[in-house]
C-alpha cells in the first residue's frame, strides 16, 4: 500500500520524525493530510503488510536533486532522518520495490528506446505499463521521456527531416536548403513529411549536414534530401553514408610499431599509483573538454575518498557546434581512449567505468565496442586484469541527446535516468558522482593523453608543444575554409598556421573576417588577431578561450550579428530549463537580436537595449547554475566588442552589410526546432 503527497520536506521531516514510532493509521492520516509546499518535493511512504513501523522516502523536488550525504542507510525507518531542507532530500537506495531510484543495471531508457523501437514512437498506453511493472510513478517517466529530443510521445511522420541550422552549417547554406526543402515538400501531408532545425549533428567538416529519420547526410543538396526523403515515405530502408575510410596515424599514438596497452601491462604490475599522478601532475595536463581543469588533481581527489565505490566515466558527449575532434580521436585512437579509462579505474580504484557517448556517433560507438570486446577477450578488462587481483569493467552509454548532456553533472544524471539537469555544485562529482559516489570525469582528449605522458615520458609531452606549450591538440576546422576537419597540431600553435596551412586557408581566395576558437561559447575574435596561440591562456588573455578546440572560420561574407544571433538560439534552444536566469535570459536575448536584425529600432529604443543586454548578461552569467548559461552572452558580447558598426548599420541604418539579413529566408524567421524540452 502506498500513499503519495506534496509536503514541504522541512515539516515533513519533523512530522515525521515524531510519528515514525507510531501506528501504521497515524501515518495513513499523515499521508492523507497532504501537506502542501512550494518545493513540491514528494514523499512516498511505504507501510509494509502486517509492520508496524513504516519506512519513509523522500523524492527530491523536480528541480532538485539528492545529496549523498543523507543516502546513508539508517536503522531507523525514517530514512530521510537529518536533512532539513528540500535541496537535501534523498532517495532511498535500498530495497524499496515501490521508489524510483536510479537502476544501476538497465536504465529507463532501454525500457523506453525498446518501445520506441516497437512502436516508433512512445504510446500512452506502453508507458502506463511500464509505470506499473516498474514500479516507477508515470510522471517520472514523462518527464524523462519528454525531455529529451531522441524520444517520441506522437507518432512521427514517416520522413522527419531535422536541418543542422548551427554555426557550421549556417555558414555552408543550411538557411537556403531547409528553405529549398520546404518548397519540394510544400504539398505534402503532415504525416509524411516534417521539416524542422535541430542542433549540430557533429558533422560540421562536411556540412551542410541533415538527419532523416536519425540517418545522418552529410554535405547534402535538396535534391538529394528529396530523394532520400522519399525513399523514407515509401518506406525503403535509409542507409546512412558511412564512408570507408582508412584509420589515420597520429603521432599520438604511443604504440604504432609497439603491442597497445604497453602502460596498463606495466602498471598491474609496477602498481605505482603515485607515480602516476605525480607525473600527470609535472606534465600540468589539463581538461580537454573545455574548462582545462588540472586532471592530476582531479584523479587524486577520487583516489583520497574513502568510499568503496567509485566510477570512470568518459565524456563523449560532444555536441557543441565545430566541436568534432573527439569523434576523431574515437575514430582513429580507440584503445587509447580505452586505455586513459583503464589506468584512472586503477589509480583511483574505480572498478567500472562507463563511456558516454552522443546518440548521432554510431559508427564510433559500433568502433569503440568492438575494442572493448577484444580488450575484454585479452584480459585487460573485466576481473582480475591481466591475471591480477584488479578489477575494471567498462561500458558505452549511448546519449539520449541534447547538448546539456555533456555538462558533468546533468551527464550523470542521464546516466542515472533522470531528466539531463545539472547538479548545483559543490559537490563536485570527484566528491559525489555518479550513483552519488566518487566519480572521475574526463573528457575524451584528456584521457588520450595520459597513456602518451606515460609511455614516452614528459620530457616528450613537453616537446610536443610550441611556443612554450605542451602536448598535441586535436582541433576540429569548419566553416568557410579550403579543407574542413581535424588537425592534431602542437598545443601553442599560431591559430593562423591552424587556418591557413593545415584547413587550406578561406575558401575561394575570400578575407578572414573572424572567428571562433572554441564554437559560440568562445565567442569571435576579429581577423586582426589570427597569430593568437592556440594554448589555454593565450586565448584567454586575448579575451576568448581554448575550449574544446571547435575554430569555426567566418569569411568576409558573413553578418557577424546574425552569427551572434545564431549562437544564442543554439543556447537557447539546449538551455534545459532548469534555472530562470537561463531559461528565460537566453529566451530574451535572443528575442532582442531578431529585433536588431531587423532594424528600423529608435536610437533612444537602442540605448535601452544595449544596457538590458549588459545587465541581462551580467545575470546570466552570475547567476546560472551551470556554464550553458553563464557562457551564453559570449557571441553578441564579442560581436560588441569586435563588430560593432555593424549592429549600428542593422538597427539603425535598417541595412546588413553582408546583405543577410533582410532576405526573405531570414524574414521567415526560424522554424520550430527540435531540441531539449524544458
Ligand atoms: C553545457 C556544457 C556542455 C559540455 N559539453 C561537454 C562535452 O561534450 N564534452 C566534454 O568533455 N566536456 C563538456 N563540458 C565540460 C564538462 O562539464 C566537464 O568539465 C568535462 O567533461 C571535464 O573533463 P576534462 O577535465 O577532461 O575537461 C560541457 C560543459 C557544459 C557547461
Ligand atoms: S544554466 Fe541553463 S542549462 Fe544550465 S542549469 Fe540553468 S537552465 Fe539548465
Ligand atoms: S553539424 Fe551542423 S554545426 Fe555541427
Amino acid at each position: 500500500m502506498y500513499l503519495t503527497g506534496s509536503f514541504c520536506a522541512e515539516t515533513a521531516a519533523g512530522v515525521i520524525k515524531k510519528q515514525a514510532q507510531k501506528t501504521t493509521r497515524n501515518l495513513q492520516e499523515l499521508g492523507e493530510s497532504r501537506i502542501q509546499c512550494a518545493a513540491e518535493s514528494v514523499c512516498l511512504y511505504r507501510l509494509g503488510r502486517g509492520e508496524s513501523t513504516a519506512r519513509v522516502v523522500f523524492f527530491a523536488p523536480r528541480r532538485e536533486k539528492p545529496n549523498a550525504f543523507y543516502l546513508q542507510r539508517t536503522s531507523l525507518p525514517v530514512v530521510c532522518k537529518g536533512f532539513c531542507t528540500p535541496l537535501r532530500a534523498a532517495h532511498l537506495q535500498g530495497e524499496m520495490a515501490g521508489a524510483f531510484r536510479a537502476r544501476q543495471g538497465d536504465v529507463i531508457f532501454d525500457d523506453l528506446r525498446a518501445i520506441q523501437l516497437r512502436h516508433g514512437f512512445l504510446p500512452k498506453a506502453e508507458l502506463e505499463g511500464l509505470s506499473q511493472r516498474s514500479q516507477t510513478p508515470l510522471y517520472q517517466i514523462h518527464s524523462v521521456a519528454s525531455f529529451y529530443p531522441h524520444f517520441h510521445l506522437a507518432p512521427p511522420p514517416k520522413a522527419e527531416i531535422r536541418v543542422c541550422a548551427d554555426m557550421s552549417c549556417r555558414l555552408n547554406g543550411a538557411c537556403e536548403l531547409r528553405a529549398g526543402l520546404e518548397r519540394r515538400f510544400a504539398n505534402s501531408r503532415p504525416e509524411d513529411v516534417q521539416i524542422r532545425d535541430v542542433s549540430c549533428l557533429g558533422r560540421c567538416d562536411h556540412a551542410p549536414a541533415i538527419s532523416i529519420n536519425d540517418h545522418i547526410f552529410t554535405e547534402v543538396t535538396a535534391a538529394h534530401a528529396e530523394e532520400a526523403a522519399h525513399g523514407a515515405i515509401r518506406g525503403d530502408d535509409i542507409q546512412e553514408p558511412h564512408p570507408q575510410q582508412a584509420r589515420v596515424a597520429c603521432k599520438a599514438d604511443p604504440y604504432i610499431e609497439n603491442e597497445k596497452y604497453g602502460v596498463v601491462r606495466k602498471l598491474v604490475s609496477s602498481r605505482a599509483w603515485d607515480d602516476v599522478l605525480a607525473q600527470l601532475k609535472a606534465a600540468e595536463l589539463k581538461g580537454m573538454g573545455g574548462a582545462g581543469f588540472p586532471t592530476s588533481m582531479k584523479w587524486d581527489l577520487v583516489r583520497k575518498q574513502p568510499d568503496p565505490v567509485k566510477y570512470v566515466v568518459c565524456n563523449a558527449d560532444e555536441s557543441e557546434p565545430g566541436t568534432i575532434k573527439d569523434r576523431f580521436i574515437m575514430t582513429n585512437l580507440p584503445h587509447l581512449v580505452i586505455e586513459g579509462m583503464i589506468i584512472a579505474g586503477l589509480v583511483t580504484d574505480a572498478k567500472r567505468g562507463i563511456l558516454y557517448i552522443r546518440h548521432e556517433y554510431h559508427l564510433q560507438e559500433e568502433i569503440l565496442g568492438e575494442e572493448i570486446r577484444r580488450c575484454y577477450r585479452s584480459g585487460l578488462l573485466g576481473k582480475k586484469i591481466l591475471g591480477s587481483d584488479l578489477d575494471f569493467e567498462l561500458e558505452v552509454f549511448v546519449s539520449p541527446g541534447g547538448y546539456i548532456c555533456g555538462e558533468e553533472s546533468a551527464l550523470i544524471e542521464a546516466i542515472e535516468g533522470h531528466r539531463a539537469e545539472p547538479r548545483n555544485k559543490p559537490p563536485f562529482p570527484g566528491q559525489i558522482g555518479l550513483w552519488q559516489k566518487p566519480t572521475v570525469i574526463n573528457n575524451v582528449e584528456t584521457f588520450i593523453n595520459v597513456p602518451q605522458i606515460l609511455a614516452r615520458g614528459i620530457d616528450w609531452f613537453v616537446a610536443q608543444g610550441a611556443n612554450g606549450s605542451r602536448g598535441l591538440k586535436f582541433v576540429g576546422v569548419s566553416g568557410h575554409v579550403t579543407r574542413p576537419g581535424i588537425f592534431e597540431v602542437p598545443m601553442g600553435a599560431p591559430m593562423r598556421d591552424v587556418i591557413f596551412n593545415q584547413a587550406g586557408g578561406v575558401r575561394g581566395g575570400r578575407k578572414l573576417k573572424a572567428f571562433a576558437p572554441s564554437g559560440p561559447s568562445s565567442g569571435f575574435l576579429p581577423a586582426s588577431v589570427v597569430d593568437v596561440r592556440l594554448d589555454f591562456k593565450a586565448l584567454a588573455d586575448a579575451g576568448s578561450m581554448l575550449g574544446s578546440g571547435a575554430i569555426v572560420v567566418c569569411d568576409d561574407t558573413t553578418c557577424m550579428l546574425d552569427m551572434a544571433l545564431n549562437a544564442v538560439r543554439f543556447y537557447r534552444n539546449e538551455s534545459c530549463g532548469k534555472c530562470v536566469p537561463c531559461r528565460v535570459g537566453s529566451q530574451k536575448m535572443a528575442d532582442m537580436l531578431a529585433r536588431w536584425t531587423q532594424g528600423g529600432i529608435a536610437e533612444s529604443q537602442y540605448r535601452a537595449d544595449l544596457a538590458l543586454l549588459d545587465d541581462l548578461s551580467q545575470a546570466m552569467s552570475l547567476t546560472s547554475i551551470c556554464g550553458l548559461g553563464q557562457i551564453a552572452p559570449a557571441p553578441i558580447q564579442s560581436v560588441l566588442k569586435h563588430f560593432r558598426s555593424e549592429i549600428d548599420t542593422h538597427v539603425l541604418q535598417g541595412q546588413c552589410p553582408s546583405g543577410i539579413c533582410f532576405t526573405p529566408a531570414a524574414r521567415a524567421g526560424e522554424v520550430q526546432r527540435v531540441g531539449i524540452h524544458p
